[in-house]
């Protein structure tokens, strides 16, 4: 998490930065700062806040070389003396740091320094200082004693700057116009960039880029193109959230033709005798990924959906039989990078399924397939979600040998708000449950989670047979349950849940295409293909985050205390 940005050339930076860390804001946005030089003396403006703050405090500045950042808080709260960059205590050197060092409590106390802020990066800035060399010798020789992640720019009183990265993103591109540094591509100016791996390490000084391997051996690296996620829409919202819901369809059509038109399936590697097919994601990318089982199971195969932050850690026996799916609509998410980097390590097949060209998972994985939602920017994720389950959809028919569906499948999904007194009905309750079984209970895990995220309500999300085994407990008048029934097989069932959850006083309103419901208050869905359903269900679901969230007068866009990418453990 956190955005870093760093531009050194003949334009003002401050502009340049700021407008970088505008763009970078989806990562955090607690506070903000940027360092810039001024007659070889280092300046810093830092605020609590969104980039705009930033903005006004910087806008008379002039300054050729400057670094910036946006923080989303881990060590040390919010504060204007946690926010980046930070300064050495000799004030020779300044720093913006993304990623965690872990042991620096340890490093902390061998040093001698003065210490103005909280951070863990305050502290491997003056550890650098500490060391002797030029500025890329001293970064060098301090980055093999510092354990974690991080991804660095460092900028010296004498117009050097340094970057350095280990298991955190970091980029750079050079223009006629300068040399710009940022943590996400999206943020770069020009059409080529450079990536940096792990333990590489550049100079720019005088305009020249130089980069290092951690032996301080100066090494070639070639540019790649910069591929820009489109931005779709110019609906008018309230909310990149709102206008990223209404972008569903386009998604999705945009998806299927990318598919058909260059043939990506048949450009996965498969294992020769693939017999099973695991998933491994985060936070709503997980619950695609538990969708996606399914559909490998209604294919056929032996498929299973795993948390990144559990597989990785796990005890999970690896299969040269197995296709291991990465799911991330940033392609940057730590957990789910280290999981594939584990599985790759040991020669086993991994497909990256991202929404972000050139992210790091894409390079990671032997196979990519991209899903074309266009940016998202909003924190919760919408239309990535429903494009990741259509996009597993897809790929589980072509594993089936059956054909693609026509574009107007996609034309014809249904879309669907929820329904307005409903919503300020549910703001009310102190206690909201999602359920459902089978498909719409992964769909309850995600509206619950959507809920959280961004209406700040306490919600629990479960599987409609389990209420009696201990749930159905908390069921009284404070309740409100939100039964989620698409799939045929199991309206029966759902109905006695529901007459339980009433003789005990709990509100109930059902979200179905079914009329088996009458007796209950419904949000009535159009009638589609069963196993599609979750993608027409969520759309309703996700509005209802929103529309509570809209009501409540928060920011649907960013949420507290979260960020869109999620780059540390
Ligand atoms: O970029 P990713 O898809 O890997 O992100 C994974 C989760 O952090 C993400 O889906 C998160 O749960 C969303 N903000 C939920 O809306």
């Amino acid at each position: 998490m956190c955005g870093i940005c760093g531009y050194v050339g003949k334009n003002n930076g401050i502009g340049e930065v700021v407008g970088g860390l505008k763009i970078l804001e989806y990562r955090g946005y607690d506070s903000c700062g940027v360092a810039y030089l001024d007659n070889e003396k280092i300046n810093i403006v830092k605020t609590i806040g969104g980039v705009d703050n930033l903005s006004d405090l910087s806008k008379d500045i002039n300054a050729n070389i400057v670094i910036g950042h946006t923080r989303w808080a881990t060590h040390g709260g919010v504060s204007e003396k946690n926010a980046h960059p930070h300064i050495s205590s000799s004030k020779k050197l300044a720093m913006v740091h993304n990623g965690i060092i872990e042991n620096y409590k340890e490093l902390k106390e061998q040093l001698d320094a003065n210490f103005y802020s909280e951070t863990d990066s305050e502290v491997f800035l003056n550890l650098i200082d500490g060391e002797e060399g030029d500025l890329v010798e001293k970064t060098i020789k301090a980055s093999k004693k510092v354990q974690g992640t991080f991804a660095i720019i460092v900028l010296s009183e004498s117009g050097e700057v340094v970057l350095g990265k280990r298991e955190s993103p970091l980029y750079l591109s050079k223009t006629a116009e300068g040399i710009f540094v940022a943590s996400d591509v999206l943020a770069l100016k020009g059409e080529y960039f450079y990536s940096l791996n792990d333990d590489e390490f550049v100079s720019i000084k005088n305009f020249q880029i130089l980069f290092y391997n951690k032996n301080g051996e100066k090494i070639d690296k070639k540019q790649e193109k910069i591929e820009k996620n489109e931005v779709f829409s110019d609906i008018f919202c309230k909310s990149h959230m709102e206008s990223e819901i209404f972008e569903t369809k386009d998604a999705l059509l945009k998806t299927l033709k990318k598919y058909k038109k260059d043939d990506v399936f048949s450009n996965i590697k498969l294992p020769k005798n693939l017999n099973s097919i695991s998933l491994i994601a985060c936070g709503t990318a997980y619950h695609a990924s538990l969708m996606g089982a399914e559909f490998f199971k209604e294919a056929g195969f032996d498929a299973r959906a795993y948390l990144a932050s559990e597989f990785r850690y796990g005890r999970e026996l690896l299969n040269k039989n197995t296709l291991y799916i990465f799911v991330s609509q940033s392609g940057e998410t730590a957990d789910t990078i280290a999981s594939a980097k584990m599985v790759k390590s040991r020669k086993f097949y991994t497909l990256a399924l991202t929404n972000t060209p050139n992210s790091l998972l894409n390079r990671i994985c032997k196979n990519v397939l991209p899903t074309f939602a266009g940016r998202e920017i909003a924190v919760a994720s919408t239309k990535a979600y429903t494009c990741q389950i259509w996009s597993l959809y897809l790929f589980s028919l072509y594993l089936a040998g059956k054909k693609l569906p026509t574009e107007n499948k996609i034309s014809n999904i249904p879309f669907l708000n929820f329904d307005e007194p409903y919503i300020k009905e549910i703001a009310g309750f102190e206690k909201v449950f999602f359920i459902g079984r089978d498909l719409d209970y992964i769909t309850a895990m995600e509206a619950s989670l959507k809920l959280k995220e961004i209406s700040y309500i306490n919600s629990v999300a479960i599987a409609s047979g389990e209420l009696k085994h201990g749930t159905l407990a908390l069921i009284d008048k404070d309740a409100v349950v939100i039964a989620i029934c698409t799939q045929g097989k199991i309206k029966t069932k759902l109905l006695s849940n529901l007459e339980e959850i009433k003789a005990r006083g709990g509100k109930v309103i059902v979200v179905s295409q079914f009329d088996d419901f009458k007796d209950f208050p419904c949000v009535k869905l159009p009638k589609y293909d069963e196993l599609l359903m979750p993608i027409v269900s969520i759309i309703p679901l996700q509005f209802l985050a929103l529309r509570i969230c809209e009501l409540f007068g928060y920011n649907p866009d960013k949420p507290r205390n979260l960020a869109k990418s999620v780059t540390v453990e």
